[in-house]
């Protein structure tokens, strides 16, 4: 983990109020995982801004290079800091700690990757996914959406994106919960119908609590080793603060910034977190 300073590379919109962010890696720092995050220091200059504190992204690639190579990440503008982030132009310096947290395991050598992703999990999973495609090893990716047009990569948006992202894209199944593009339902109403549950399997999820507490049920149900990356609001994100606990079943809490993002899907009581 180091803070540092380094220069954007591409700040896109990829879906209404959607951004790909791309910035410059250090050859020194060891290359960030699936399910790790950075915190970045957004420049305020809205009066309504209060207190600026740091924000959790998590990334959602790597490229390698000699210079050390590009972070990617995908970030949804919803508040003074993401606005702040999306309003910064390519060259522009980004003040970030990284790479922080915990990574998702890789599965065992006879499992299949089943990936579910929704909202704001897209990222990690995206990450995941195409580490696994890299290493030759099984995954399918099942991804959720409200409706089409939140669809990243539909229509004109199509040219902004990482070419690596496109293809896995190109083979994930979809579903909206209008049903106006792929099935219609949620990623766990798909994963429910799958016939891979029947085969070794380990699944892997990011995205809105709802979603986690349903997919830690069915991988109760189906008796699926799981494990899911939190996505929680963050003050210090290095462990310092409890500002990001979630009820861990034992009892007690677990800090998602310091103890995870990634956590085994029965470590934590999802239904509490609603
Ligand atoms: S954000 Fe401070 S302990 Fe996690």
């Amino acid at each position: 983990m180091r803070q540092l300073s380094t220069p954007l590379a591409v700040n896109n919109p990829i879906a209404p109020d959607w951004r790909h962010l791309a910035f410059k890696w250090p050859a020194e720092l060891p290359a960030p995982l699936p399910g790790q995050f950075f915190t970045f220091l957004p420049k305020m200059v809205e009066s309504e801004a209060g207190i600026v504190l740091r924000r959790p992204i998590a990334f959602a690639g790597f490229e390698r290079a000699s210079d050390g190579g590009l972070a990617h990440a995908i970030y949804q503008v919803r508040g003074p800091a993401t606005r702040a982030l999306s309003a910064m132009e390519p060259d522009d310096v980004l003040d970030i700690i990284a790479p922080l947290g915990n990574s998702f395991p890789l599965p065992d050598e006879e499992q299949h990757a089943l990936i579910a992703g929704g909202g704001i999990g897209l990222g990690p999973v995206l990450f995941l996914a195409d580490t696994l495609e890299k290493l030759g090893r099984p995954w399918t990716l099942v991804l959720g959406f409200r409706s089409a047009e939140r669809i990243p990569w539909n229509g004109h948006f199509k040219s902004a994106i990482l070419p690596a992202w496109q293809h896995l894209m190109n083979q994930a199944v979809i579903t909206t919960d209008d049903g106006s593009h792929g099935l219609r339902g949620t990623v766990a109403d798909a994963l429910d119908l799958s016939p891979l549950l029947t085969r070794p399997v380990h699944l892997y999820a990011c995205g809105p609590s709802a979603m986690l507490a349903t997919l830690a049920s069915l991988a109760v149900r189906w008796n699926l080793p799981a494990h899911f990356s939190a996505e929680q609001w963050m003050a210090c994100g290095v462990g310092a603060c409890h500002g990001c606990v979630l009820p861990a079943s034992t009892g007690g809490y677990v800090r998602v910034c310091a103890d995870g993002p990634v956590f085994d899907s029965r470590a934590i009581t999802w239904e509490a977190c609603l």
